[in-house]
């Protein structure tokens, strides 16, 4: 639970972005829970990437202790869903509150890193992430504050954006889920 101190406020749907300050602590304490082989890489990377994850980082007030990145994607599919849903009942609110907690989807335990392949924790391939980040979170801000504004044909004109980054990212560090071993 030392993970989340000072950051989640128990009870409140979005509780306050933490500062710099506490977002290097978190990532310190993330470093802390990886084995020595990702350790290594991790520091290896330079101030730039460093800064790039940190930015990432900041922009999300949930850090969990507990939950794996797949938990965190099964989460972010459901608002994705449901964000989606708003948009064909035009319901705006429903929109924009699931477009929000997209938006501020939590981080899984240990940070994303370690559920990436160990060979792509480097310079080169993380700084992919600032634009699938940008795609995902950037554009569905946007479309929040569209359906804020009632305007649901400019809200589903995101979808494509968004979906966009959750493939490109998918393309870049994920393998086909769920692949089986046992088959020739
Ligand atoms: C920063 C890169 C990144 C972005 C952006 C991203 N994903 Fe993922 N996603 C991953 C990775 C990596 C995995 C594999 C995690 C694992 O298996 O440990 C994954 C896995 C998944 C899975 C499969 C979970 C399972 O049980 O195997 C789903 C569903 C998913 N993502 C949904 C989404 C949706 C919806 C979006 C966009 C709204 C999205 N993702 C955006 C990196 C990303």
């Amino acid at each position: 639970m030392l993970l989340c101190a000072g950051v989640t406020v128990a009870g409140e749907q979005q509780p306050m972005a933490p500062d710099m300050k506490q977002v290097q602590q978190l990532m310190k304490q993330q470093i802390g829970l990886m084995k020595p082989e990702l350790q290594k890489r991790v520091k290896a990377l330079s101030p730039k990437t460093k800064k790039m994850l940190l930015t990432i980082y900041a922009q999300h007030s949930r850090h969990s202790a507990k939950v794996t990145l797949r938990q965190v994607m099964h989460e972010v599919l459901s608002d994705y869903q449901s964000m989606a849903a708003g948009i064909m009942t035009d319901n705006a609110e429903q929109t924009a509150d699931s477009a929000r907690r997209l938006t501020n989807h939590r981080i899984p335990r240990g940070g994303l890193l370690p559920y990436m392949n160990l060979d792509q924790i480097n310079d080169n391939s993380l700084a992919a992430l600032d634009g699938f980040n940008a795609s995902v979170e950037g554009t569905a801000k946007r479309l929040a504050d569209a359906a804020d504004q009632g305007d649901m044909g400019k809200a589903a004109s995101y979808m494509d954006d968004i979906t966009g980054g959750c493939v490109g990212c998918h393309a870049m560090f994920r393998g086909v889920p769920g692949q089986s071993s046992l088959l020739r």
